[in-house]
C-alpha cells in the first residue's frame, strides 16, 4: 500500500486515542517502527542530535504533532503532519480539505470536487551580491552582464552533486540602485536552481565564490553575499472550487457562506491591517507543515509577507471569488523555499517520518502540499469569521488547555472544559472552581 492509492478520508480518526491514531497513520503510510516512534514522540530527535544542530543545547522543546486528514492534492491522497500549538488549526484544515473534495454537479472541468490543484515553479533561489564603489554603475552593470556565461560557469564548478541532480546556476541579473543612504550601488542576483534543497547554503557559497571575480569585472567591492528570502522565483500555487451545497450548514445557506467569504477576502485585499491577520491564518497551516518537515519557517514567513507587499502595498496572499456556476473558488500563490534534503530535514527523525507519511519525493511536491494546506486553513478561518465567528470552534480546545493549566487530568479535562464552554466562561479561575467541586464530589 502506498500513500497515493488509498483515501486520506479517515472518518472517526478524531475520536480515536492518541496511540490508535499513530498506529492508523503508520499502517496507512507503511511506516517502519522507527518512523512510527519518531511520529508518536517515543523516539524523536535526541538531545545528542540536537547538540550537533545548534549551540549551547540544554534539551529539546516539543510541539504537538497532529495529522490533517482528507487532503487530495493533484489527485493524490495525502495525510498531512502539522506541528503546531494552536487549537482548531488541524481540525480546520481537515474539514476544509473535506469540503474541497466534495463532488457536485456544479463543479466542472479540472475542479470536479477534486480537492486542490497545485503547482510549484522550478526551485530557483536568488543569491544577492551588493557591489559598492564601482566608478560608473551602468558601465559596471553591463560589464557583469557581458561576463554572465563565465560567472555562471564558475558558480557551477562549486557543487558537482547539485549539477548531477540537474541544479545549478541559471541566470545573472543586475540592477542599479540609484539612491540609497550610501549613494548608488549595484545589486547582482544569481538565480540558482537548488533542486530538492532549500538551498541557502548552496546559494550563499556560490555568491561568496563569485565575489572576487565580480570585483575584478566591476572594479567595485562586493559587500553582502547572501540569499534573498523574497523567493519570488520559487513560487507554489494552489486552487480549489467548492459548491455552495458543500458550504451550507446550520442556518447558513451555501450562497450566504460563499458571499460572506468573498466579502471577508475583500477586506483583506483592501486593508493591510486585516491582510496581516488573514495571511497569519494562511501561515497557521503553512508553518505547521514547514515545521513538521524540519524546514526553516522564518524563511517562509519572511518570503510570504514580502511577497504580499510586492505591489508596494501589503495585501492578501489568497483570492476568493465565484465561478460561472456560482461555486466558491480560492487561489493562493506564495514563495515556498522548502527542501527535503539537507539541514534539519535530514537529521530530524520526525521530519523524515513526516516526509515519508506524505509520500513526497521532491521539494516541489512538498511545496504543493504546503500551499494547499495554507489555502484550506485560510478557508477555515474565513468560513468561521463570515458565519458564526471564530470563538465557538476555538473555545472547545482552548477550554481543554485552560482545564489542564488549572490542574485537570484524565477525564476531568473534558468535564471541566465542557462546563466552561457551556457557560461561555473559559478562564482559569472558573476551571479551578469546577475542578475543586469535582474533587469535592470524588472525595
Ligand atoms: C488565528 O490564528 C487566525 C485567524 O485570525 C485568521 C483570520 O482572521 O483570517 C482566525
Amino acid at each position: 500500500m502506498t500513500a497515493s492509492n488509498h483515501t486520506s478520508r479517515l472518518p472517526g480518526f478524531y475520536d480515536k486515542s492518541l496511540s490508535e491514531r499513530a498506529q492508523t497513520v503508520a499502517a496507512w503510510a507503511n511506516l517502519t517502527p522507527e518512523q512510527l516512534a519518531a511520529l508518536d514522540g517515543s523516539r524523536g530527535l535526541t538531545p545528542e542530535q540536537a547538540d550537533h544542530m545548534i549551540e549551547n543545547v540544554v534539551g529539546l522543546h516539543a510541539l504537538p504533532l497532529g495529522i490533517a486528514v482528507n487532503f487530495l492534492v493533484n489527485g493524490r491522497e495525502v495525510l498531512v503532519p502539522m506541528a503546531i500549538e494552536e487549537p482548531s488549526v488541524v481540525a480546520g484544515a481537515s474539514f476544509m480539505a473535506r469540503l474541497a473534495r466534495a463532488p457536485s454537479a456544479s463543479l466542472q472541468g479540472s475542479a470536479k470536487g477534486g480537492g486542490f490543484t497545485a503547482q510549484a515553479t522550478e526551485p530557483h533561489m536568488i543569491g544577492q551580491m551588493q557591489i559598492l564603489g564601482a566608478a560608473d554603475q551602468h558601465a559596471a552593470r553591463l560589464a557583469l552582464l557581458e561576463n554572465k556565461a563565465r560567472l555562471l560557469e564558475l558558480a557551477n564548478q562549486i557543487d558537482p552533486l547539485l549539477i548531477k541532480f540537474g541544479g545549478g546556476a541559471r541566470d545573472l541579473e543586475v540592477r542599479v540602485i540609484e539612491d540609497s543612504p550610501v549613494g548608488p550601488f549595484l545589486v547582482a542576483h544569481l538565480i540558482y536552481d537548488t533542486r530538492d534543497a532549500m538551498g541557502a547554503n548552496a546559494v550563499n557559497t556560490a555568491c561568496e565564490t563569485l565575489a572576487p571575480t565580480v570585483e575584478q569585472i566591476t572594479g567595485g567591492r562586493v559587500h553582502l553575499r547572501i540569499l534573498s528570502n523574497l523567493a519570488d522565483r520559487r513560487l507554489a500555487r494552489a486552487r480549489c472550487a467548492i459548491s455552495t451545497q458543500a458550504l451550507a450548514f446550520g442556518e447558513f445557506s451555501g450562497e450566504r457562506v460563499r458571499d460572506g467569504i468573498i466579502e471577508a477576502y475583500a477586506f483583506a485585499a483592501a486593508d493591510p491591517y486585516r491582510a496581516a491577520t488573514h495571511n497569519k491564518g494562511i501561515m497557521n497551516g503553512v508553518d505547521a507543515v514547514v515545521i513538521a518537515t524540519g524546514n526553516d519557517w522564518r524563511a517562509i514567513e519572511a518570503g510570504a509577507h514580502a511577497y504580499a507587499a510586492r505591489s508596494g502595498r501589503y495585501t492578501s496572499l489568497s483570492t476568493w471569488g465565484k465561478d460561472a456556476n456560482g461555486n466558491l473558488v480560492g487561489t493562493l500563490e506564495m514563495p515556498m523555499a522548502v527542501g527535503i534534503v539537507g539541514g534539519a530535514t535530514k537529521v530530524h527523525p520526525t521530519a523524515q517520518a513526516a516526509l515519508k507519511l506524505m509520500g513526497v519525493t521532491t521539494a516541489r511536491e512538498l511545496a504543493e502540499i504546503i500551499v494547499s494546506v495554507g489555502l484550506a486553513q485560510n478557508l477555515a478561518a474565513l468560513r468561521a469569521l463570515a458565519t458564526e465567528g471564530i470563538q465557538r470552534g476555538h473555545m472547545t480546545l482552548h477550554a481543554r488547555q485552560v482545564a489542564i493549566a488549572a490542574g485537570a487530568a484524565g477525564e476531568q479535562i473534558e468535564i471541566v472544559a465542557g462546563k466552561m464552554v457551556a457557560e461561555k466562561r473559559v478562564w482559569i479561575d472558573r476551571a479551578e472552581e469546577i475542578l475543586k467541586s469535582l474533587k469535592g464530589k470524588e472525595s
